[in-house]
């Protein structure tokens, strides 16, 4: 096998892992999903399986990827267990399909960057038109997957390191300054409420699954890209506290991105109420929820599922009226945010190509350079289906209906929910099943222990043997067979 890189230090292997980590994930995807899951609700359930249940995964994930130094497969044949191979097979897959639509969602925020320079605010309100526009997106995707590929060509600690170290930092003083801009504006107390104040008689199951999924996608686990980036890890580092500043950045800038978003949602609402009193017209199932609930903030009904505006075009459509307010300098802030956007985009989708192309670099004999453009080439054509999902094609963009929903799911959101929301959890499970009674819990304390003065008997290591031995096989089983039947076939086990 050949000399596998490293990360430079420990400092490299943290940024790497947080440039996987953090996102689309943080920015695009967790607004939208804190609009469809009910607001506070949603972000109390994600913060508590953060820290509760994904952590334990994460420190997991990354103690067998620096035991075996191994890709996820091969982590598996190389700890003696070839039968469960399989767990790192299906992380491939799930690696592949996120990747596919990932990708995407990365073209359309590269193309904003353009779109902002031109002074095209109006864009928010034409968004589909924009990703109906397949001859733009299909440039901007290409582009995109072709840096991906040239980053991930020239190894693991070069490119990576060095772009995340200066990019995110930059990226979350924007955001702050976002934060900070939008509070100012009239009508933003109504989203900080919907955001942080929670409502727990709105848990339902979609709420606890939307959580546990956009947890696992977030963090960039459950498909081995830790495993991938783990056997990068050096033995003189500390795996907990490694995984628990990873987790702590991931989720303070997907808190602080909430806390951009809302608040410009409200102001937006706020300034147009003709917007609701439209949709409440236009839109039946709409007007009946109104009409059921009496007390609901205009806020809230903007951000109904129903009404359409709280998917996967949240930021795309606010932002752009938010950097329309700030006048000649709404140009300029919203071409920078977008592009470090792009930036935070293409660290993750380094990190989704690393491990297919760690695989068949190591299993298969692959040269690096031909594993790498071969991948990419197939997953940009795994992904056209989802390019065209975004209204170009009436086929792929009603692609699927539900057992028992009322209105279709696009290519692009049916491909995230089986991968993110159900493949990831499911890896996280057989994961922690493997390291708990297969690989042996000692094994992982001892893995943990290397590197960590004074883990042995902490209160720190019993919790991560409580987790990984009950607590994530239990739950995230639990959660699989409920988001299962939940989510494709419309059968809610309880709320
Ligand atoms: N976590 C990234 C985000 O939030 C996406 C991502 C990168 C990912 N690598 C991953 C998700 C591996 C799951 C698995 O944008």
């Amino acid at each position: 096998m050949a000399v596998r890189g490293q990360f430079s230090n420990r400092l490299g292997f943290i940024m790497a892992a947080a440039g996987s980590a953090v996102g689309l994930g943080n920015i695009w995807k967790f607004p939208f999903e804190v609009g469809q899951g009910g607001g506070a609700v949603f972000v109390v359930m994600y913060l508590i399986f953060c820290f509760l249940l994904c952590l334990p995964v994460m420190v997991t994930e990354i103690a067998i990827g620096r035991k075996t130094q191994r890709n996820p497969v091969g982590a598996f044949n190389a700890l003696g267990y070839k039968k469960w191979n399989f767990v790192g097979k299906l992380g491939i897959i799930s690696g592949i399909l996120i990747l596919s639509f990932y990708n995407v969602v990365a073209a359309w925020a590269f193309g904003y960057v353009f779109e902002m320079v031109m002074g095209n605010f109006d864009i928010g309100n034409h968004f589909t038109a924009y990703t109906s526009d397949i001859f733009k997106i299909s440039i901007y995707a290409v582009v995109f997957m072709v840096a991906t590929a040239y980053i991930v060509s020239q190894g693991v600690s070069k490119g990576i390191e060095r772009a995340t170290k200066i990019m995110m930092p930059t990226l979350i003083v924007i955001i702050l300054f976002l934060v900070i801009y939008s509070l100012t504006k009239e009508g933003s107390l109504e989203g900080l409420k919907f955001y942080f104040q929670p409502d727990f008689s709105e848990i339902n199951g979609k709420v606890i699954y939307g959580a546990l999924g956009q947890a696992f996608f977030s963090l960039s686990l459950g498909m081995g890209a830790l495993i991938t980036y783990g056997s990068y890890f050096s033995k003189k580092d500390n795996i907990t506290t490694s995984a628990s500043i990873i987790t702590l950045m991931d989720v303070g800038i997907a808190l602080i991105a909430g806390l951009m978003m809302f608040p410009f949602v409200s102001f937006m609402v706020h300034n147009n109420p003709q917007l609701i009193s439209s949709l409440i017209e236009s839109k039946a199932d709409v007007a009946a929820i109104v009409a059921a609930n009496p007390g609901m903030s205009n806020l809230e009904i903007f951000l109904l599922p129903e009404a359409g505006n709280s998917g996967a075009g949240l930021i795309f459509a606010t932002l752009p009226t938010a950097f329309e307010s700030m006048g000649a300098f709404g140009n300029v802030l919203g071409a920078i945010f977008f592009l470090l956007l792009s930036f935070a985009a293409l660290t993750s989708t380094v990190s989704l190509l690393e491990v297919p192309v760690a695989y068949v670099v190591d299993e298969k004999g692959y040269k690096r350079s031909r594993a790498v453009w071969l991948m990419a080439g197939i997953i940009f054509l795994i992904g056209i289906p989802s390019m065209l999902s975004g209204g170009y094609s009436a086929f792929f963009s009603d692609f699927i209906t539900y057992y028992h929903a009322e209105k279709s799911t696009g290519f692009l959101s049916f491909i995230s929910d089986t991968a993110s929301d159900t493949f990831l959890p499911l890896g996280g499970f057989l994961i922690t099943v493997f390291a708990a009674y297969v690989w042996k819990k000692e094994n992982l304390q001892a893995e943990l222990a290397i590197g960590a003065p004074g883990f042995e008997g902490s209160l720190v290591s019993k919790y991560i043997s409580f987790a990984v031995t009950v607590l994530c096989p239990l739950i995230l089983g639990l959660i699989f067979v409920l988001t299962v039947l939940g989510k494709f076939f419309g059968v809610e086990v309880f709320g």
